[in-house]
């Protein structure tokens, strides 16, 4: 076989992780599962919580599926949520209809010490069942991808109780219980690094990591609490899982991506709708395999086709010369009407290939 048939035979989207580039990029979309799809709220009417919907495969297996059927995406992402770590390590987390989750906050050593980490897999065990049905199900050129919160925006969900604007109440401890903050990092790295191990060996092909909330910090917490814990957690599965990617979402991170591209071996950077296409395409050229993802404004699905298509199309312009996945800067809005999800797609499919 020759090289270009070897490489072309790969699923698009692993193609592209692989350090291929595409003129038509590979294409999923961050929460492309979820309550704006009339057939999600279907299938979440029938459960009473959204982690009972989490932690019951056949219904998460749905889910996951519904976008796919729907807009032929080339990535399926595991449907579940970052929260699922902390609750599996037995911090009590409740999803309020209307508030975003809930935690019992973690403030002391008292409440790290409640943590326990030997009952991660058994409590994930309906995560991976989900990933391997998945496995099976998914049509042929569909990638399958895992994931996890990054252990800064776990920490600083378990420390603040819940979500936040600013999260001060986590930064804070962050600072003043630096010991017993490391400690907890420590540990959410080690469970995330075998939680994202036993995806892989379930089924998932590529495993995103989310560090929705890295923005919040500065320059050197940034290093300290995202880029290194999560260098680690990437060395892990590379040694573990060679042939796995890894792609990492440090998100409001702005000017410290390029630090991060540098200091962290993935093989995906997913950036943020704060990122200037320009910016990253002329930063990150010397990272010439590195695969790109993003960045489109989940606003722009709210705007008209015209406005949507022209900021996509300089997207794809910009990323062209380079591996690339298109993708939105951060998740699909409650509001987006399929519809839009739908142009964007066919416009991306009919681009040559
Ligand atoms: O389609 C997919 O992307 C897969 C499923 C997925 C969900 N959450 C489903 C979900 C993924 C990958 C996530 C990740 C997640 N969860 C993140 C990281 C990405 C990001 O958005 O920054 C974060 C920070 C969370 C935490 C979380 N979960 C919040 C803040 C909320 C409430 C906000 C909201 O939209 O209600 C959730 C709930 C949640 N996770 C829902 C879905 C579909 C809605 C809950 C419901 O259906 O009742």
């Amino acid at each position: 076989m020759t090289e270009a048939s070897t490489v072309s035979s790969k699923k698009p989207l692993l193609a592209a992780l692989a350090g291929e580039r595409r003129p038509r990029p590979p294409v999923w979309l961050m929460r492309q599962a979820g309550r704006y799809l009339p057939e999600y709220r279907a299938v979440r009417g029938q459960v009473g919580s959204f982690l009972e919907l989490c932690y019951t495969p056949e219904l998460a297996v749905e889910v996951t599926l519904q976008p796919i059927r729907r807009y032929g995406f080339d990535a399926a992402i595991l449907f579940s949520d970052i929260l699922v770590v902390p609750d599996a390590l037995g911090q009590e987390v409740r999803f309020v209809e209307g508030e975003g989750p809930q935690l019992a906050p973690l403030r002391d050593r008292a409440g790290f010490d409640r943590l326990d980490a030997a009952r991660l897999h058994d409590h994930l065990a309906p995560v991976y069942a989900t990933v391997r049905r998945l496995a099976a199900e998914l049509p042929p050129d569909t990638a399958l991808i895992g994931f996890s919160g990054a252990p800064w925006t776990l920490a600083a969900y378990m420390v603040e109780g819940g979500g936040s604007k600013e999260f001060w109440t986590a930064r804070r401890f962050a600072r003043q219980e630096q010991h017993l903050f490391g400690e907890l990092i420590e540990l959410l790295t080690v469970s995330v690094a075998d939680y994202l191990s036993a995806q892989i060996e379930a089924g998932a092909e590529v495993v995103q990591l989310f560090d929705s909330w890295a923005g919040v910090l500065p320059p050197s917490e940034v290093e300290r609490w995202c880029v290194e814990p999560t260098r680690k957690i990437v060395t892990v599965l590379r040694a573990r899982h060679p042939r796995v990617p890894v792609i990492a979402f440090p998100r409001g991170i702005g000017a410290g991506y390029a630090a991060f591209a540098r200091a962290v071996p993935v093989q995906g950077l997913s950036l943020d709708t704060t990122v200037p296409v320009g910016w990253a395409a002329a930063t990150l050229r010397r990272e010439p395999a590195l695969c790109l993802q993003g960045n489109l404004d989940p606003a722009a699905l709210l705007a008209d086709e015209r406005t949507m298509l022209a900021e996509a199309e300089r997207i794809v312009a910009a990323y062209g010369t380079r591996p690339f996945i298109f993708n939105l800067g951060h998740g699909v809005s409650l509001e987006t009407p399929p519809e839009a999800v739908f142009r964007l797609v066919a416009y991306l499919k009919s681009l040559p290939g």
